[in-house]
């Protein structure tokens, strides 16, 4: 089993915002997830860790979310801080006042800004132009807490990441943009199958080929379900339209129907493969009840994750460093 604590034991993380999983080492990586279980068993345990007592989280959100604003928000109350939710609408940012105003206003409030939102750049200028951790909270081509909490949980199940693969079944969108930097990071194979034309980003592949050549993990993209499928060891699935894309729901539902992930798919992978998805999940469109409510499906131990490696990253970027 990969020893997590171990392998990054003398290693001091230094990042100041979470903005992509582009910018983070494998060992940033290992440094949250050991630091999310060292957490996780507090909890359990109900030893206080109140590493940001005082300090407060902006949560700004453009966009929609159930786990995402509530394990932000438990997760900052926690940690003895204090989570300010802030709705694009009720804020001046929805009536057209700058990032960059924005970003420097809240850096004289508050110790760090949580954003949820669609394009990438705001949550770049928000890191440019304020002085406080940005964290990314998911926009249109990432979604890296996310992945982080899919890692924690793949490691809890499996004990490793080196020689396992990843089907990621679907839409070439933000969670498995994060999936082929976040495998690569960590040197897990990843496969994607999705329909012509719904592939992933290219640069982002090719930013996931560079990483495998130093993790030795292979990536691949297919439009087979089939082959993406064959002998993983974690499938994966989500939304064929994204928040944004409603008006393509009924076309995408034509073009994914032979990606759905049911039994007779879910059957090319190992035995005990298990699935993941990120949440909200649809039954009977990207999933079947019987895969995403079955024994091999991890998805609320994934959803209860996104609390402990948010935490993680809070207490990294906002609190105590890497020391
Ligand atoms: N997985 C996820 O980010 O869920 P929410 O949209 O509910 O935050
Ligand atoms: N791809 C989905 C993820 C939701 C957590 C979306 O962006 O809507």
């Amino acid at each position: 089993m990969l020893d997590l604590k171990a392998n990054t034991k003398e290693f001091i993380f230094k990042q100041s915002h979470l903005l992509s999983l582009q910018d983070y080492t494998k060992e940033d990586i290992y440094k949250v997830l050991a630091k999310s279980l060292e957490l996780k068993e507090e909890h359990a345990k109900n030893i206080p860790h109140p590493i940001l007592e005082g300090k407060t989280l902006a949560m700004i959100f453009t966009k929609s979310s159930t786990r995402t604003r509530v394990s932000f928000e438990v997760g900052i109350k926690q940690l003895g801080g204090y989570g300010l939710f802030l709705n694009n609408n009720d804020i001046q940012l929805g009536r057209g006042e700058s990032i960059e105003d924005t970003a420097k206003v809240l850096s004289r409030y508050v110790d760090g800004i949580m954003i949820r939102t669609y394009d990438q750049v705001d949550v770049l200028n928000l890191a440019k132009y304020g002085s406080v951790p940005v964290i990314n909270g998911l926009t249109d081509i990432y979604h890296p807490c996310q992945i982080l909490a899919d890692l924690l949980t793949i490691y809890e199940v499996k004990g490793r990441f080196s020689g396992l693969k990843l089907a990621y079944i679907g839409d070439g969108n933000n969670v498995s943009n994060s999936l082929l930097i976040g495998c690569t990071k960590v040197g897990m194979d990843i496969s994607i199958g999705c329909p012509r034309g719904y592939e992933p980003c290219s640069d982002i592949v090719s930013v996931a080929l560079e990483n495998s050549k130093t993790s030795y993990s292979k990536v691949k993209v297919t439009n087979s379900a089939i082959e993406a499928m064959k002998d993983a060891d974690i499938v994966y699935t989500d939304v064929w339209a994204s928040m944004g894309q409603e008006a393509e729901e009924a076309i995408r539902e034509r073009d994914f129907a032979p990606f759905q992930v049911n039994s007779k798919l879910f059957s090319y992978a190992k035995d005990d493969a298990i699935f993941l998805h990120c949440l909200p999940a649809y039954r009977g469109r990207e999933v079947t009840a019987e895969v995403i409510d079955g024994p091999q499906s991890y998805i609320f131990d994934e959803a209860e994750n996104r609390l402990h490696v948010q935490k993680a990253i809070m207490a990294l970027l906002m609190g105590e460093g890497g020391s």
